[in-house]
């Protein structure tokens, strides 16, 4: 098959890349190429095309021979015109609109865990909105929705681990309760791959989550033992990180032209649990169980 990835300079893209080429496909990236993800070749197997999911014409042209699209693109900070409803609602739309156009049936759609109609956080009600555009597009669809992700070159293990190399406390919002199920970028990339030819996987929505159930502190403390650290987790009630944070989204666009590095819509997420059930997606695409501390582990070293 030949298959049209979009978001695929991302931290997931290229994981998902390599892993369907692996399976024997060949790819086609897709990006904007922006400042903070380039469209550097990554390997010969792959070509790229530069494009926006938001321009149909791109769109159009990305999908020409190809059999099957994968739809990465999502972001966790608004920015300019890039807002969740723009990229999350109005971007898989057209890339709906031109798989039909372009006869291209089998659609992989990466959406999120906890998106839900009712969710409090506008990245998971746009990301829900996305999948019910996904689910009635008539389309061969698959959607997954994964718990965090981590893996070389995240946003979350990395940065933490990061910070503990020069500060002597790691900050947790809120009560630090809420559960996360930390699923390997390794894993998810293997389950998009092995979806494509997948007929068991038509019209399925699955869950990609890890084996453990753990909160932001344990999280952490896994970290710090990992990477034989000692520091102070520091939990910083929800109303002192509030309104600072609201500043930080108005000033980062505006100075950095990049989004806050934290938004108050990621701390609404962080409040509540984030976790599922992975045996569907274990068992269809034989996904390997790997424990929180041994993933990082790798990560890490
Ligand atoms: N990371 C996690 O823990 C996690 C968990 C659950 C779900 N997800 C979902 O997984 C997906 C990928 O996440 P990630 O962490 O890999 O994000 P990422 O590293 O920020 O990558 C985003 C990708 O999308 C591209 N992109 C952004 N806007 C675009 C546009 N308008 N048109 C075309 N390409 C565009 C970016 O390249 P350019 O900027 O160059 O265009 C980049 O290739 C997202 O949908 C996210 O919501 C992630």
């Amino acid at each position: 098959m030949r298959v049209l990835i979009t978001g695929a300079t991302g931290f997931v893209g290229r994981a998902v890349c390599e892993a369907v080429v692996r399976e024997g496909h060949s790819v086609r990236r897709m990006a904007r190429g922006s400042r903070s993800h380039s469209l550097e070749p990554q390997n010969s197997a792959m070509e790229w095309v530069r494009g926006s999911v938001l321009c149909p014409n791109d769109l159009r042209q990305g999908m020409q021979g190809c059999d099957a699209v994968i739809h990465l693109v999502g972001i966790i900070g608004e920015i300019g015109d890039q807002t969740f409803e723009r990229v999350h609602l109005e971007g898989t739309r057209r890339v709906l609109e031109a798989a039909l156009t372009s006869g291209v049936r089998r659609m992989i759609h990466m959406s999120a865990l906890g998106t839900r109609p009712e969710a409090a956080s506008r990245y998971h009600q746009t990301k829900w909105a996305a999948e019910e555009a996904v689910r009635s597009s008539g389309l061969d669809w698959t959607v997954f929705r994964p718990s965090l992700i981590y893996g070389p070159g995240d946003g979350f293990v990395n940065l933490f681990a990061r910070m503990s190399r020069w500060s002597p406390v790691l900050p947790v919002i809120g009560r630090g309760t809420s559960l996360l199920q930390p699923v390997s970028v390794d894993c998810v990339a293997r389950a998009f791959a092995r979806a494509l030819d997948s007929k068991a996987a038509v019209h399925q929505t699955y869950d990609l989550c890890g084996p453990d159930r753990l909160n932001l502190p344990q999280v952490l403390q896994t970290l710090l033992r990992v990477t034989r650290r000692h520091r102070i987790i520091l939990r910083i009630p929800r109303v002192l990180a509030w309104y600072p944070t609201a500043v930080l989204e108005q000033i980062f666009p505006l100075v950095l032209l990049c989004p806050a590095p934290l938004s108050r819509d990621q701390i609404l997420m962080l409040e509540e649990d984030n976790i599922g059930n992975p045996e569907a997606a274990d068992r269809d695409f034989q996904i390997p169980s790997i424990p929180f501390a041994k993933g990082v582990e790798d990560v890490l070293r």
